[in-house]
């Protein structure tokens, strides 16, 4: 598999290999990936949904036909697919679309998420609490890094308007009983919505199965290119919501007097969208599903042991949150060393790995004031590259301690 991952085999900093342990950030495109972008550009390229020619026609086609990819690729139908930015904006257009439930006669009055969201699953929030007075409502992390569901049941109630919570944490690596919210969210009537960025490139996501409302996700962490995302919404709650922006495609009728929307899912898609990104995605899920999912759950389930397994052997590392699972995400702190001093010195060796807060400030202070060092595997990551990574980590560790 590595092979058709061209970017794997560069050598940085005069000729070491690249070990590339950032795949939470953004993972690696497959070559069929690439040939793909590069052949709608040689080949295809016009614009959608406004084809008076053949490449139109073909574009709008292809277009189309990676909405349906993505659809079947999370067991949800194609008018239940927007595509978007990424999961920020996906999350961006709920929660603005979403603002009606929260005003007015029979307004709810909070919404619940979590202590591990990533930033992209706050601020929205925090934004409508600015528009309509909601509560924020945060279900909080235990110290193994999982979720207090006791507190989720209590948090969870008549008021709640949504329940945003995310699938697996970009920063701890836990996967979260999303059924069993979505299931908490429905009994009193809230909209669930799950935050699947790291989730979709190395598991089976089924929307009928997790039973939630809405489902988002990045092209770009799933082998897929960057500025391109999806939102599913379940049809019957797309079908009751305003539209986002407004602009072409995304209508039925223009005057000066009244605008009709347009049903499904182009209601959200006003302008001309990222074409080449959704053909690119497409693509990329295309190639995820032809993969064996039983044996990519057990390889990143062996690198994350393995990965946790060394950690914990070294003196003065702390591993933050249980890692139990197969995310292939392990954060963790060392006494006494800066995360970006560290991080730079791994760089060195050809070593990428991310430092900081991973854009989930409130959970990482909870661990280190400093943020954490993330090592997060793929599913073309190999054993070498984790010894690797332990040898550069011991050579570091000699120089700052
Ligand atoms: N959200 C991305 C990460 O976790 C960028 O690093």
């Amino acid at each position: 598999m590595r092979s058709e991952f061209p970017i794997l085999s560069r050598r940085v900093h005069g000729g070491k290999p690249l070990v590339y342990l950032d795949n939470a950030a953004t993972t690696q495109k497959p070559s069929v990936v690439i040939d793909a972008i590069s052949e709608f550009y040689r080949h295809h390229n016009a614009n959608v949904h406004r084809a008076g020619h053949v490449l139109g026609a073909e574009v709008t086609s292809m277009f189309e036909d990676a909405r349906r990819v993505v659809a079947e690729s999370i067991g949800a139908t194609a008018e239940e697919i927007i595509f978007t930015r990424g999961t920020t904006e996906s999350l961006n257009l709920l929660a603005s679309t979403l603002s009606a439930r929260f005003t007015g006669g029979n307004a709810r009055r909070n919404v619940v998420i979590t202590e591990m969201e990533h930033h992209a699953n706050i601020v929205p929030w925090q934004m409508l609490r600015e528009r309509t007075g909601a509560e924020l409502r945060v279900i909080p992390v235990l110290d193994d890094g999982s979720l207090d569901m006791a507190r989720a049941e209590e948090l969870i109630d008549e008021s709640t308007g949504v329940v945003s919570v995310v699938h697996v944490s970009n920063t701890l690596g836990t996967t979260n009983e999303v059924a069993r919210l979505a299931e908490l969210a429905r009994r009193v009537g809230a909209v669930s919505i799950v935050d699947a960025a790291q989730s979709v490139s190395s598991a089976e996501v089924d929307v009928a199965a997790i039973g939630c409302d809405a489902l988002v996700f990045s092209g770009h962490k799933v082998y897929g290119p960057m500025g391109i995302g999806v939102a599913f919404i379940r049809r019957e709650l797309l079908d009751t919501l305003p539209p986002y922006q407004g602009g072409g495609s995304m209508i039925t009728s223009v005057s000066f007097e009244k605008t009709t929307y347009a049903e499904g899912p182009l209601r959200f898609e006003a302008g001309t969208p990222n074409i080449e990104g959704a053909i690119g995605l497409g693509t990329a899920l295309a190639w995820r599903n032809a993969l064996d999912m039983r044996a990519v759950v057990a390889h990143k389930q062996d690198l994350t042991d393995r990965l946790v397994g060394g950690l914990q052997r070294r003196d003065g590392v702390n591993v933050h949150g249980r890692h139990q699972g197969h995310s292939g995400i392990v954060s963790f702190s060392l006494g006494g060393v800066h995360p970006q001093d560290l991080g730079l010195l791994l760089d060195a060796h050809g070593v990428a790995v991310r430092t900081g807060h991973h854009c989930t400030m409130p959970l990482t202070q909870r661990y280190s004031s400093n943020g954490s060092i993330r090592v997060s595997a793929a599913v073309y990551s190999s054993v070498d590259e984790v010894e690797m990574f332990f040898s550069a980590l011991d050579r570091a560790c000699a120089v700052l301690r």
